[in-house]
């Protein structure tokens, strides 16, 4: 057995488990990451971070506040979004002082562009807001930050796999995991523990999600009773290359892309004539396919255009550079001279562990934490988003809520307030059981259970859901859960055994998708990145809550459970643009 003691250990080391990590200079700390570090996701995203700077135009903390809020549906928990918007300004100047490249304003400042619903004077017209480095944006944020953290003497566990959360005496006390490189099984005790595992999107089958997206923390915290939050609630981004997923940043929109359907018109003013192709990504993402079904796709196909060809060669070198390389990479297309298909691709889960806005996890209608556990990113629901993140808020997310996670924790670490705990006895046999029984199952190998999984979740929980859809879903979803219970490893080693690896995030996907499915289906209202055809309009009345998916001992979504969403400034009002 393999035991490892920290102060905090935390899971996964993208953006949000970066900024923790830095606020803890006084305590023992372990980042465990199931890739390398800087293959996290947190390197995909392109288009900048928003925080009301004020650099280019006016702009106010309040009006990211509120756009954040409505942009969300009114779903978004008001206290926490004022958090994300106030400390954004602060997180954003960490980054530069650790040496982001972010783009310059000719006097020196950050640069800062348009983005998707992101509006000056609470909703008057399109704002600068979104800080960026060209379309890479992201990228540039990871390696900052991974090599802040080594410079700090950060201690890194790189192929680590999570396979449970230890729980003892009603609070947490660390985690275990399985060594990708030879198999073993390691348990880290730990004061504090902080999921940063990232999302689920390689659920559905057109995604723009990372092959280790695979939501590795929400299962794990959902298996030990920890309800999962308004996960119907999943984001599909308005340009996903074509058939591939791969995101077309909406930085292009941001610096005047427009989108086409088959006649060349600019559909989206017809939608939101105010913000065009800048409105919500939910509102862009359900315009492309009304246009698609219309028959206005492109030659009657299921794709629209991007087009930057008008932006001309200059700007489109100096501004997209990352983006308009993966359209000659994947599509054999010039953007400089011929406009791009795209299509909404699976991009962003809302929902997550539930957390207060310390990143405390809680685990009920009545926000009760559970001590010692936090999560942050997007493997967190704090519930900043609500039903629709705006685009560059979830990198503020990381760094705003990594930063408090790691900042809560260590006052608490000074109060002694936080304490290892006496591990339960045989702490690995539930993941040594796991493995064991994926490895000996008689069934069937993992291809086939994750293709219907994709295919279906596409299909039937997408951008446009009815309830016979999500039944049919729902009944597939479960008819694979137990084809998976006797699934087949057929590769004997231990070494970088890759398909074991699979088939355990296929078994978290699985999870992530039925609680996914189960909020969909009770949720008989249309909000944000969740629209039902059969149920076309928000309710307030019924639908002004969280949904949290409790999942039963022998699997299956036992419960959903719903609690209050948080209102401080903006009463609910009907969403225009
Ligand atoms: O379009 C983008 O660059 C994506 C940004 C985001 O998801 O925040």
């Amino acid at each position: 057995m393999a035991y490892h003691k920290f102060d905090v250990v935390i899971v996964g080391a993208g953006g949000a488990g970066l900024m923790a990590a830095m606020q803890l200079p006084n305590a023992s700390i372990a980042v465990i990451s199931k890739v390398y570090p800087t293959r996290s996701h947190t390197g995909a995203a392109q288009g900048g971070v928003a925080a009301a700077l004020g650099n280019q135009e006016e702009d106010h903390w309040q009006w990211h506040m509120f756009d954040t809020v409505k942009g969300g549906d009114y779903l978004v928990d008001q206290d926490a979004a004022e958090v994300l918007a106030r400390e954004a300004i602060d997180a954003v100047y960490d980054l530069e002082h650790w040496g982001l490249p972010f783009n310059r304003t000719p006097d020196g400042k950050i640069d800062q562009r348009r983005f998707g619903g992101h509006t000056r004077n609470f909703g008057e017209g399109p704002v600068r807001r979104s800080c960026y480095a060209a379309d890479r944006t992201g990228h540039m944020i990871l390696q900052t930050m991974y090599q802040t953290a080594i410079k700090n003497q950060v201690r890194f566990f790189n192929e680590y796999f999570l396979t449970d959360l230890i729980i003892s005496d009603g609070r947490c006390a660390g985690v275990v995991g399985y060594s990708i490189r030879d198999g073993e099984i390691h348990t880290f005790s730990a004061k504090a523990v902080i999921f940063a595992t990232g999302g689920y999107g390689r659920a559905w089958s057109v995604t723009s999600n990372a092959l280790a997206c695979t939501g590795d923390g929400m299962a794990v915290a959902y298996r030990r009773g920890i309800p999962l939050e308004d996960m119907e609630f999943y984001q599909f981004h308005p340009t996903g290359i074509y058939r591939v997923g791969v995101l077309l940043s909406e930085a292009a929109r941001g610096e005047g892309a427009y989108l086409l359907n088959n006649t060349g018109e600019r559909f989206m003013q017809r939608y939101t004539p105010t913000l065009e192709e800048l409105a919500p990504r939910d509102i862009v993402s359900r315009s492309i396919v009304s246009e698609i079904r219309a028959g206005r796709g492109i030659d009657g196909s299921d794709y629209v255009y991007l087009d930057v060809r008008h932006l001309g060669e200059a700007k489109i070198r100096e501004k997209l550079p990352d983006i308009t390389d993966f359209a000659r990479t994947y599509l054999r297309i010039e953007p400089i001279t011929e406009p791009v298909p795209i299509q909404p691709t699976a991009h962003y889960a809302m929902g997550g562990v539930p957390t207060d806005s310390n990143g405390q996890v809680v685990i009920d209608e009545h926000n009760t934490p559970l001590p010692g556990f936090y999560a942050a990113g997007e493997a967190a629901c704090v519930s900043v988003h609500g039903a629709n993140r705006l685009g560059t808020n979830s990198l503020v997310d990381l760094i705003v809520f990594g930063r408090r996670a790691g900042k809560h924790i260590a006052a608490q670490l000074a109060s002694g307030e936080l304490d290892h705990a006496t591990l339960p006895a045989d702490v690995e046999g539930f993941s040594r059981d796991m493995i064991k029984r994926v490895r000996s199952g008689g069934g069937e190998s993992e291809v086939r259970i994750r293709e219907e999984m994709r295919t279906v979740m596409m299909d039937l929980c997408g951008v446009m859901r009815t309830a016979e859809g999500l039944q049919q879903c729902a009944a597939k979803i479960a008819e694979l859960q137990e084809r998976y219970r006797h699934i087949h490893v057929n590769d004997p080693s231990d070494t970088f055994n890759t398909e074991l690896m699979e088939v355990l995030e296929l078994g978290n996907l699985l999870d992530c998708s039925e609680a996914t499915v189960a909020g969909a289906l009770a949720r008989e209202e249309s909000r944000g990145g969740h629209f039902r055809e059969d149920f076309p309009t928000r309710d307030d009345t019924r639908f002004l809550s969280h949904t949290l998916a409790y999942r039963a001992d022998d699997g299956g979504v036992k419960e959903l459970k719903y609690k209050p969403v948080v209102i401080t400034e903006f009463q609910p009002k009907e969403r225009k643009y």
